[in-house]
């Protein structure tokens, strides 16, 4: 398998395994602390008054847990959930079918509602505030519009890219939460747990390893885990040791810091084809051979927390520690912009 091919694995969703791991209770979830406490009193609170929670937008990166606490939220109010996403709704018909099928409490769950075309979005306003929706039945010289009263309804959004979503659309959100990476020791809880539903022998540096080397992820901590137990089930007697969990994560070259394949050619590219930078993230999608938006959303965040990358208005640069990463040293002429 090609690297590029490794560090997509990695990143992508295995629905199977997801619905296995994927933690159903608030108290089965770990980590996001600040972000849990508080949905869980609005929560608890909807739940006492008898209504609906307010609408959530949820944040952040692939894999943090976003689609499982919409679930969670969902279930700890006893409310069905219907799931759908942005690019999927078509048409302003579409919406309308999802949003008469609701009953009184239910969650819509809108993934990827930055992608929502924007005349759809002008529907969900009304929908959203006043629980109205406005739609134009027949056509020509028949045509007018009906309003629809719509059941008390809670949406639950999610996306990736929240900068991309309008202004009306954010603001109708009462509930935000942004979900940041996770610490290693927070997904070495996730690794055991994972390791334990299933029944995959670990020990704690084994899992200490891939927790350290999982770019702050569950989902890849969990890719990561399975890719380990092929390799120790084949080279050991199944068993993931620090050892073994060490030698396999080389093999799928993640080097100790985590960073995959992926995350040193945008380094590479940067400092040795842009000189350190600052270069448009085009031009770097061009020089990888990588989607700008995969980029933005999944590469870059963690490349910036981590220290390696800054983003600047003139575009990315390479930091000391980014250089440092490769081995390099910054030259001089570079130096006074990466202070
Ligand atoms: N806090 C957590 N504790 C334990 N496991 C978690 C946690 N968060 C996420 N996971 C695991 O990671 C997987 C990915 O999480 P999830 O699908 O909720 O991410 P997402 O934010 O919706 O990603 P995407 O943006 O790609 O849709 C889940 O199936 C679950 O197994
Ligand atoms: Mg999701």
């Amino acid at each position: 398998m090609s690297q590029r091919m490794v560090s997509d694995v990695l990143n992508k969703p295995d629905t199977a395994l997801e619905v296995t791991l994927r933690p159903s209770l608030f108290s089965d979830f770990t980590g996001q602390p600040k972000v849990k406490e508080r949905l869980e009193i609005t929560v608890e609170a909807a739940k006492r008054r008898g209504e609906a929670i307010d609408h959530v937008l949820l944040s952040g990166p692939p894999g943090l847990g976003k689609t499982t606490l919409a679930n969670i939220i969902a279930r700890s109010m006893n409310a069905n959930i219907r799931c759908t996403s942005g690019p999927t709704i078509e048409k302003a018909s579409d919406l309308a079918g999802l949003l008469t099928n609701l009953e009184e409490g239910d969650v819509l769950f809108v993934d990827e509602i930055h992608r929502l075309q924007k005349t759809i979005e002008e529907y969900l306003y009304p929908a959203m505030e006043d629980f109205k929706l406005d739609i134009i039945i027949d056509q020509g010289p028949n045509a007018r519009s009906v309003r629809l009263n719509l059941p008390r309804f809670t949406l639950i959004g999610a996306t990736t890219r929240s900068g991309l979503l309008t202004a009306p659309l954010l603001t109708r959100f009462p509930v935000r939460e942004r979900l940041d990476y996770y610490g290693a020791g927070e997904l070495h809880h996730i690794v055991v747990r994972s390791a334990r539903l299933l029944n995959i022998e670990i020990e704690e540096r084994g899992a200490g390893e891939i927790a350290r080397r999982s770019r702050g992820t569950p989902r890849i901590a969990n890719n990561l885990l399975r890719r380990v137990r092929d390799y120790a089930q084949v080279k050991a007697e199944g068993q993931i040791t620090g050892e073994i969990a060490d030698k396999a994560l080389a093999m799928l070259d993640i080097d100790e810091h985590g960073l995959d394949d992926m995350d040193k050619r945008i380094l590479e590219a940067i400092v040795t084809k842009f000189g350190g930078g600052p270069v448009g993230v085009g031009s770097i999608a061009v020089a990888v051979g990588e989607e700008p938006d995969t980029l933005e959303e999944v590469y870059e965040p963690y490349l910036i927390m981590e220290g390696y990358l800054k983003r600047t208005p003139q575009g990315r640069v390479a930091t000391e520690l980014g250089y440092q990463r490769l081995g390099l040293k910054p030259t001089g002429a570079r130096q006074g912009s990466l202070l």
